[in-house]
């Protein structure tokens, strides 16, 4: 085996909603394999969205596994992991370490009555946390708990983040990013440290929470059993990491002011990087730690990105990828069909776990193919709302770069080009997601590099500028598409 610092390589984990993804990096950061292993959400109740932890656990070792198999000796020389997430989950554990129930995830809409007394309960919540209580991030999910499952509330120990759930099976610590952190609620997200005012709101102290690091420091060591799994002679250390967002933006090189990212994955996510906090509650934008030190985020988030895609897939029994295909085939400017992505509600702009998405202008033209493309342009008006969110806050985005795997459609990219009236950039083939954007954290972790050095953008291969005519037609479109919430706001209440 081959040991030594330059043949160091990193490994980065995500653990995503619909699946965990693993990847190895060398020390020029060159992606070397990568595996994964998927999973599923389960939906009990309307709004409802769960997953077992122990079905993140089984995901991450079967994808390491599947490394070993692949690239054993590029994985026996691991020195650095880092780790990446779905944000916002409340996985419970009691003293003896019991998973107390299954994880209630980030598009899990329950929570709305608690956010109302959270914010009651304490009226500084917006100004401490950067954010408003929203029914997908940790806290309301907590007090849902104490609301509804007592006997179970009484027994929580820890409340850890999906990551740091796989972070505490892999190292045996309770820590946490301040990135990932910034999503619960309970963090001074201007003081990058637990708030315990806003844990009180709870009923919980610090005790209760892992504690913190930066994303590209260290967080503990991989446990030894786990090294002779893998046939690693490590050490192995393991960094804070970062949530999903905040690695991607790692991953794809949006750590300066100004840089940022669209998203289109499960979730869509408009990101950008920020020299300081700020805060805009009002049109419900994130503003978040990024997972480097002394720089910050915000973002406008879409809870059904390709998720809206996969849903019309499943209903159709359609491939979502072939749909899009079609989809861009077929395309002839705006279609008849309307369709907004409130499949599990909405947080930018509506902050409306209550909304509910739906399909106007059906007429029996409608078909799967034409109804692919709305859900598409839906996304994209979505992206269109949480730009001018952003804009409202006084924020400018200087380079956008797209990521998530709804990116590999050109059709998609040129509707959201078109409705943000901004150029992206499309990086060449790869991977730069969070997994990628974890393992860097690794690296920097483990080799005490510089995040500025390490998180640099990858090769631009094309930019996609809006174009004009469509911008024209699409403005007639968003006029129509922003006269629909308001009616289904109506019908909701
Ligand atoms: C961000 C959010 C989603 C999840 C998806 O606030 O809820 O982007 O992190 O994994």
């Amino acid at each position: 085996m081959i040991s030594g610092s330059d043949t160091a390589t990193f490994l980065g984990l995500d653990v995503g909603t619909s699946g965990v993804k693993a990847i190895l990096i060398d020390l020029d950061g060159n992606a070397i394999a990568d595996a994964s292993a998927p999973l599923s959400v389960s939906r009990l109740r309307d709004g409802w969205s769960e997953q077992n932890p122990s079905d993140w656990w089984q995901a991450t070792l079967v994808s390491v596994d599947a490394l070993s198999k692949s690239s054993p000796e590029a994985l026996a020389r691991v020195r650095g992991l880092g780790l990446s997430g779905q944000m916002h989950g409340a996985t419970l554990l009691d003293k003896s370490r019991n998973v107390l129930r299954p994880a209630i995830l980030w598009n899990d809409g329950r929570a709305n009555m608690e956010c109302l007394e959270i914010e009651k309960a304490c009226p500084e919540s917006r100004a401490i946390s950067g954010n408003i209580a929203m029914a997908g991030f940790t806290a309301p999910k907590v007090l849902w708990v104490k609301n509804h499952e007592p006997e179970i509330y009484e027994k929580i120990d820890k409340v850890l983040l999906p990551k740091d759930y796989i972070r505490w099976r892999l190292t045996g610590e309770f820590v946490s990013d301040m990135s990932d952190a910034s999503g619960t609620l309970w963090l001074d997200v201007k003081k990058r440290d637990w708030s315990d005012e806003l844990l009180a709101v709870t009923g919980l102290s610090r005790t209760h929470m892992p504690s913190l690091v930066e994303g590209s420091a260290s967080s503990g060591i991989l446990k030894s059993e786990l090294l002779s799994r893998w046939n690693m002679s490590g050490p192995v250390v393991v960094a804070g990491g970062g949530g999903d967002n905040a690695a991607s933006a790692c991953g794809i090189g949006a750590i300066r002011p100004g840089e940022g990212f669209v998203s289109l994955g499960t979730s869509g996510v408009l990101f950008v990087s920020n020299d300081r906090f700020r805060p805009n509650t009002q049109g419900a934008v994130h503003a978040f730690c990024h997972a480097v030190p002394q720089t910050w985020h915000q973002m406008g988030v879409i809870l059904s990105a390709t998720d809206s895609l996969n849903w019309l897939a499943g209903l159709t029994g359609r491939d979502a990828a072939q749909l899009a295909g079609e989809a861009e085939t077929a395309y002839c400017g705006p279609g008849e069909e309307i369709f907004l992505p409130y499949l599990s509600g909405e947080r930018t702009p509506h902050n409306n776990p209550a909304a509910r998405g739906t399909f106007t202008g059906l007429s029996h033209n409608s078909d799967p193919v034409r109804m692919a493309q709305a859900v598409m342009e839906g996304v994209a008006m979505a992206f269109g709302d949480a730009l001018s969110m952003l804009k409202e806050a006084g924020t400018e985005i200087n380079s956008l770069v797209a990521v998530g795997g709804g990116s590999n459609s050109a059709l998609w990219l040129k509707l959201i080009a078109a409705s943000l009236d901004m150029e992206i950039q499309v990086p060449r083939d790869g991977d730069f997601g969070g997994a990628f954007g974890a393992a860097r954290l690794g690296l920097c972790a483990a080799q005490n590099a510089s995040p500025v050095e390490v998180c640099t953008m990858p090769h631009i291969v094309k930019t996609i500028a809006p174009d004009p005519q469509l911008r024209e037609l699409y403005g007639k479109q968003y006029a129509r598409y922003r006269a629909l919430y308001p009616a289904i706001e109506e019908a909701k209440t």
